[in-house]
């Protein structure tokens, strides 16, 4: 057999393609840039979907990371580490309010656990449920395990994170669906309240500000309604901040940049809070609950001994590399950088007034930027059956900028938290060069 030489052959030959890759093979990075196999460099505005925080191969990160990995890299989680606990308190004091931390892996592993915390919460604070037997199985299921989640929203690939998805195209293929998610309308205040069903909702899921729909951000309305409905119904509040918690905004709590006074009972993370290693969790209040039997506990120890773990979520290496990014946005003012070049990316976008552009959004340095709705018709030598989003960000890297497509229609920035001006003025240069040659 004739060796395989290239990694498009590697990849076109053993990888299982459940992605449409662009054709980049890249190498190395170093802060907002990174350069593919042939030495060509590209600025990247897309930090591999809201995850290199703060830049490739940030120095602290690397200096913190090279020395925990000659220390002690993994342990599991039948004993205590160090930078696990220290992680955890950073991100409760980040957060503002009591509560504790539960580590895993990503995203949709981050939101599974707050189905099963929005579950057990279900099943212990309701009134002692019917007993039934099922075979030799004895089951207390109880009505009330439904989660309420957004039309549009996106929670991950795991069953259930596609069930709490409100987007048909990832679900498809994949039925039965996972039964206990409802979905209403994004932003809808009257119909989340139509959809509170007592005693069967449990929860209420959202993401502030919606990321793979193309940056769309909650009315501060909304958010209050929910904490409302949610106070009143006995409901639980929880937010998906994988994309945009821990800095992106420029809060540490997402929600908090569009309303400032609203707070959930649990949230979920991933995404930037490692810097680029795989690490997601749970942030959950310790407000009490009150149990079936009339004792009290706090909703942050629901989920006690042997009702959920991860072999390696949480292990002594990713910690210290997450708290080593943490304390880098702290200590080089990152939260106060993301709200003022994401305003002056905003500001930038705007002045081009590009015919192609039908608007930009953002909420920090998250940036949607909405192409025209008739784009294809517009540019003629966009492929009738290619999403407009994607034809215009294989153009945007074949002129050195690097950013994420989102649905049909969105491109989005979403940069390191560290993000120059002068790289904003650059990408935003490519940019207009590239919709000034298509129109
Ligand atoms: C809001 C949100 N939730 C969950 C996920 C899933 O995260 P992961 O891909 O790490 O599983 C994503 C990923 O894009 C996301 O944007």
């Amino acid at each position: 057999m004739k060796p395989l030489t290239t990694t498009r052959e590697l990849y076109d030959r053993y990888v299982i393609p459940t992605y449409g890759r662009f054709d980049l093979r890249l190498a190395r990075g170093q802060g907002t840039e990174v350069w593919d196999e042939a030495g060509k460099r590209y600025l990247d505005f897309g930090a591999g979907i809201a995850v290199t925080s703060i830049g490739h191969c940030h120095p602290r990160v690397v200096a913190t990371m090279q020395q925990q990995i000659a220390t002690l890299v993994h342990t599991s989680n039948l004993y205590y580490t160090r930078p696990q606990g220290e992680l955890a308190e950073r991100l409760v004091r980040l957060v503002g309010k009591p509560g504790k931390v539960f580590f895993c892996n990503s995203g949709a592993e981050a939101n599974e656990a707050l189905y099963k915390l929005a579950r057990k919460f279900g099943n212990e604070s309701a009134p002692p449920p019917p007993k039934h037997t099922v075979g030799e199985w004895v089951t207390t299921a109880t009505p009330r395990f439904e989660i309420i989640t957004m039309l549009g929203s996106f929670h991950g690939r795991t069953l259930a994170g596609i069930a709490a998805t409100g987007q048909e195209k990832v679900k498809k293929g994949f039925e039965p669906a996972v039964a206990g998610f409802c979905h209403v309308p994004f932003n809808d205040g009257e119909a989340l309240a139509a959809a509170v069903r007592e005693p069967g909702t449990v929860a209420v899921l959202l993401e502030p500000v919606q990321g793979e729909s193309g940056i769309k951000p909650s009315d501060a309305t909304f958010l209050r309604l929910a904490r409302q409905l949610c106070d009143e119904h006995g409901l639980l509040l929880m937010f998906d901040e994988v994309q945009c918690g821990l800095g992106r905004t420029g809060d540490w709590v997402g929600a908090k940049t569009l309303a400032p006074d609203v707070m959930p009972d649990a949230m979920s993370w991933a995404k930037g809070i490692a810097g680029g290693f795989p690490l997601g969790a749970i942030w959950v209040s310790d407000r009490a609950v009150t149990l079936a039997d009339g004792s009290a506990k706090p909703l942050c120890d629901l989920l006690g001994p042997g009702t959920h773990g991860t072999t390696f979520g949480g292990t002594p290496l990713v910690c210290a590399g997450a708290s080593e990014v943490l304390a880098v946005i702290e200590d080089e003012g990152l939260l106060a950088n993301a709200r003022d070049l994401g305003a002056y990316a905003k500001q930038t976008l705007d002045a081009l007034a590009s015919p192609l552009i039908k608007e930009t959004r953002g909420v920090g340095l998250m940036i949607g930027i909405e192409l025209v709705p008739d784009f294809a018709e517009r540019v003629p030598a966009c492929p009738v059956a290619k999403a407009p989003c994607l034809f215009v960000v294989d153009r945007l890297h074949e002129a050195g900028l690097l950013t994420i497509p989102s649905g049909t229609h969105a491109v989005r920035w979403l940069p390191p938290l560290n993000v120059k001006r002068s790289e904003i003025d650059e990408a935003a240069s490519i940019l207009k060069n590239v919709l000034t040659s298509l129109a």
